[in-house]
């Protein structure tokens, strides 16, 4: 089964496309210009060494669309890579765990943000899925402000549960139900009017 959610257009020149292995070039340009920064969150960083591997990896995340274990997109902005984020669902328990990261230059213009919103959107409303969950590492703040303007409620902490280049982290889960997804529409709404206000002043 192939994503038919994908490609979505969120507008402000953010584009979602299903990924594909065709998108290993951009991705691994941006991992080897970007290596320092991605590497304090991303633990595949440094075994990421060639557009090999990325090709490779990103076979694995083309074949998940196809059989329905994922929904795994490329981000562009303005035409051109800016990201990945993406779902793993367990078709079993009708949940998914969210994945990303963004090149520095999409940074700070609430590209993830929609980005997630997105897919969660298609994992309850297209796949009735019942649960999304997204972690991040506690100190990470950038991306647990992705789970808070959602609406993503914060479950507890799982000690020392990923290896970062730092250590063992502690990792923040976050989660939203189908039942209560709908508020995240308004969640959404205020994020934007926030950020507008923020440039304003
Ligand atoms: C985590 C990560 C994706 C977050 O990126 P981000 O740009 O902070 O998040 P968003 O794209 O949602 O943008 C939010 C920012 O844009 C602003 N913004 C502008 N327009 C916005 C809009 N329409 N909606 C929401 N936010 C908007 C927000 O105010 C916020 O800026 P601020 O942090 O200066 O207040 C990014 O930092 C990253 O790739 N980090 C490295 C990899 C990583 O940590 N991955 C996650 C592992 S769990």
């Amino acid at each position: 089964m192939t994503s038919t959610a994908l490609p979505i257009d969120l507008g402000d020149g953010i584009v979602l496309t299903a990924t594909v292995v065709a998108d290993a070039e951009a991705a691994y340009r941006v991992v080897e210009r970007e290596r320092d920064r991605l590497r304090q969150w991303l633990p595949w960083i440094d075994d990421t060494t060639s557009v090999r591997i990325e090709r490779e990896f990103l076979a694995s995340l083309e074949s998940a669309n196809a059989d329905g274990s994922g929904l795994h997109a490329t981000i562009r902005l303005d035409g051109e890579f800016a990201g990945v984020a993406g779902l793993r669902i367990s078709a079993v328990h009708r949940s998914a765990e969210v994945g990303y990261w963004l090149a520095a230059r999409a940074v700070g213009r609430g590209v993830m943000t929609r980005a997630v919103a997105a897919l969660i959107d298609i994992a309850i409303r297209d796949r009735a899925l019942n649960r999304v969950e997204l972690m991040a590492a506690t100190a990470n703040h950038r991306s647990r402000a992705v789970a808070e303007r959602l609406g993503l409620r914060l479950e507890g902490v799982r000690r020392q549960a990923e290896l970062l280049a730092s250590g063992f982290v502690d990792l923040a889960v976050y989660s939203t139900l189908a039942a209560e997804w709908p508020g995240a529409a308004a969640a959404l709404a205020a994020a934007r009017d926030q950020a507008r206000g923020a440039t304003n002043h």
